[in-house]
């Protein structure tokens, strides 16, 4: 009696162990928040069968499967900014994939030379004003801030912020670092205020008088748009939205990206590019507009309607690995010139 109920354990345990072994089921350490990412997931889940377990954190995803190792059961990463993105790949954490989808979704500037990680979606760092006490033609390009005339008129976060810090890199890329500090020095003479407080927090500040210009992410509008707090709502009335160095000629609006990669010992590699072809796919591209305003990178979906009536807006095509190996030197500049 004893034998058949040992034999039934470990039949099951064998029955438990396959049915693990074949699930098709892949894990994501995403530093992108659940609200975010699970819309994407129920679509890819639906499409292909794969099950998805998210675990989310803000910070140390990259120490955690650095210390895992190969024993890690981290299948793919998802993460915002370029500059987070490549921390990963500077540690050797992701594999290179190939992948024809891929390839052909994703421009060439938006994605690692040696095919490691990949972009999925694009943000614009953009220029806001209040319409009432700026005229909107004053201002074309980010270089413009620098201008004496805006004296005591703009609010903006710490310059070491990643967000500021990536928009100092596009600025090094195209002047050099003698002429991007200039820069960084005439905006740093130019706030209203010590660098403080966040993306909204800026919105806010015109919205009180504090300032009259400042410089957010675009989806920050459309959150405070779209916000469920009416106050919010109304810091925005008489916003306008400067994509900044549009002009002929000119080198486009700086952007950042949310973007993702396989880990390099993922178990289950195949059903990991599966979902990064699936972030790239008009459905998923679609969606990153409707969900967080932001653009898609297959140059073959157009972006949300409600992004296309905010202005057209091209970006700057700096290959985007530029930012994530400028930040070094960026930060030294906003250290020197105190952003
Ligand atoms: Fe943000």
């Amino acid at each position: 009696m004893k034998i058949i109920f040992y034999k039934l354990l470990a039949i099951i345990f064998i029955f438990i162990h396959i049915e693990k072994l074949f699930a098709n089921e892949i894990n994501i350490y995403s530093h992108r928040q659940p609200f975010l990412i699970n819309p994407f997931l129920e679509l890819f889940t639906e499409e292909t069968g794969i099950k998805t377990n998210v675990i989310y954190s803000k910070k140390g995803l990259a120490q955690r499967l650095k210390s895992e190792g190969e024993n890690s059961p981290a299948d793919v990463i998802l993460t915002v900014d370029i500059a987070r993105l490549y921390i990963y790949d500077d540690q050797k954490l992701l594999s290179s994939i190939k992948s024809k989808k891929l390839e052909k979704n994703i421009p060439k500037h938006l994605r690692s030379p040696d095919n490691t990680w990949f972009s999925f979606s694009k943000r614009s760092r953009i220029i806001v004003i209040d319409k009432n006490r700026v005229n909107a033609n004053s201002i074309k390009r980010i270089e413009d801030l620098a201008n004496p005339e805006w004296k005591g008129r703009i609010c903006s976060r710490p310059g070491s912020h990643v967000y500021n810090r990536a928009l100092m890199t596009s600025i090094i890329a195209a002047h050099g670092e003698v002429e991007a500090e200039k820069w960084a020095q005439g905006l740093v003479d130019n706030l209203a205020r010590r660098p403080q407080g966040n993306d909204r927090a800026q919105v806010k500040a015109i919205y009180e008088g504090e300032c009259d210009i400042a410089i957010i992410n675009n989806y920050y509008f459309g959150k405070l748009k779209f916000s469920e707090d009416p106050k919010q709502r109304e810091w925005i009335k008489n916003l306008l939205l400067i994509f900044p160095n549009q002009d002929n000629g000119d080198r486009g609006a700086h952007i950042n990206i949310s973007g993702g990669g396989v880990a390099k010992f993922s178990k289950n590699k195949e059903s990991a590019i599966a979902l990064l072809e699936f972030l790239t796919s008009p459905k998923a591209q679609k969606l990153y507009g409707e969900i967080n305003f932001e653009y898609p990178v297959n140059p073959n979906i157009s972006p949300s309607t409600e992004l296309i009536s905010w202005g057209e807006f091209r970006e700057d095509k700096l290959p985007i690995i530029k930012i994530a190996e400028l930040a070094p030197l960026a930060q030294k500049i906003i250290d020197r010139v105190g952003w």
